[in-house]
């Protein structure tokens, strides 16, 4: 009989030729653990998922109610079912109120295909302008807006009529024009290793958004959900777009995205064609009943009040003579070495050291550290600890090991 390892190289396509392979047989809280005994401490959060930890007791609650009730009935759109419309109303509550009218679809990825759909709809336009270093998804037509065009470049042809522009560069905001149906950016970058907005940038996009009638997108798939110390990006920086992208922690662990944006724009996708965007299994019901939950247990438990907190700690206990710097938002931090190969040694060999890192699509010189918002004072100590030996190792023996 195979093991499990050998079955996972087999019969799985494979990403990369140097996945991460670890087995994992439980997880709870931030804390997974493998099949002989292995504990690691999750500072990642499958990347920006598990913000009220794993397996949340009121979250499992939910899910385990809402199977009891019903799993899929019908395609996105039709019936009225109890998990997505209390979700929907909840979401809208923290949102501002032109954000109102919730698309729920599977996964960013189909958030963002969701969002461009619509903004061609409503403008009856074509240009789409996004920015350098950039991720919105890997579907064809997330990847055309892609900040990289080494991926790119690997799939053409693609969305023709997307533009690309530098992040935090006021003067390339003038390919904004009567011609552009949208511009999305990420409020804060995350891949590009978590970069924040200038003072006035994100302003600034709007003002030229509103005067050519162009709508503008922001992607918080990854800022979402407490995750730079506000519920939203958006709370910070106090612009309001057209249309607002969420997925990864809107599920509290389960696949769930969602386009957002006011009634009015929304309608465009119910005629001329009807049905303009189809999903079988947007708005799982499973899904909208974790993603709530998850959500509640944000407020309950007063995860944004603590993450600066957090946020801090990390920053003061994570002292080290190859950290050059430590820079992002709430617990959405960027660890950047004094060079790529430390970052590389560092992210593949933290499983030795209890410990699960990961590194950033478009900047090679930070790790990430992003944990599950719950994560305790003495946690973050025990996970600054195992940072420090871990680079420590690092600093001397490479990947000799
Ligand atoms: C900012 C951003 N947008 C979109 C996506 C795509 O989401 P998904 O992987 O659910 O398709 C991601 C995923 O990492 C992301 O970080």
């Amino acid at each position: 009989m195979l093991t499990n390892k050998e079955l996972f190289l087999k019969h799985l396509g494979q990403t990369s030729s140097s996945p991460l392979m670890l087995e994992i047989l439980r997880a709870e809280g931030v804390f997974m653990y493998g099949p002989s005994g292995e504990k690691y401490l999750d500072l990642i959060s499958g990347v920006s998922v598990s913000n009220t930890g794993h397996r949340h007791p009121k979250v499992v609650q939910a899910v385990k109610e809402q199977i009891d009730n019903y799993m899929h009935l019908m395609v996105y759109g039709e019936l009225i079912q109890s998990p997505q419309v209390k979700y929907a109303e909840y979401l809208a509550e923290f949102l501002p109120a032109s954000l109102s009218s919730v698309y729920f679809v599977n996964s960013g990825s189909e958030a963002v295909e969701g969002a461009l759909k619509l903004a061609k709809r409503f403008t009856g336009r074509s240009k789409i302008i996004s920015f350098e270093n950039s991720y919105h998804g890997s579907t064809h037509g997330a990847l055309s807006i892609q900040g990289s065009e080494v991926y790119r470049n690997a799939f053409r042809p693609l969305l023709p009529d997307t533009f690309r522009i530098r992040f935090n560069d006021a003067d390339s905001l003038n390919v904004i024009d009567s011609k552009t149906a949208c511009v999305i950016i990420e409020p804060v970058q995350g891949e590009g290793g978590i970069i924040s907005p200038e003072k006035g940038f994100l302003e600034l996009i709007r003002k030229k958004c509103t005067a050519t009638n162009s709508l503008l997108i922001f992607d918080e798939i990854q800022t979402g959900f407490g995750r730079t110390g506000h519920m939203f990006a958006i709370d910070k920086y106090k612009v309001v777009p057209d249309i607002l992208l969420l997925a990864k922690a809107l599920g509290g662990g389960m696949p769930l995205g969602a386009f957002i944006s006011s009634a009015e724009i929304m309608s465009s996708l119910m005629s001329k064609p009807t049905l303009g965007h189809i999903t079988t299994f947007g708005g799982h019901p499973v899904c909208c009943a974790a993603g709530l939950a998850s959500m509640k247990v944000i407020i309950e438990e007063k995860l944004i009040e603590s993450c600066q907190g957090k946020s801090k700690l990390f920053r003061d206990l994570l002292k080290h003579d190859i950290i050059k710097e430590i820079r992002g938002e709430g617990l959405l931090l960027a660890v950047r070495l004094t060079s790529p190969e430390f970052v590389r040694n560092a992210v593949s060999r933290a499983p030795e050291f209890g410990l699960i890192l990961d590194y950033f699509l478009f900047c090679d010189d930070a790790f990430r550290i992003a944990p599950p918002l719950t994560i305790k004072e003495e946690e973050i100590s025990l996970a600054c600890r195992l940072i420090c030996k871990l680079l420590d190792d690092v600093q001397i023996n490479g990947m000799t090991k």
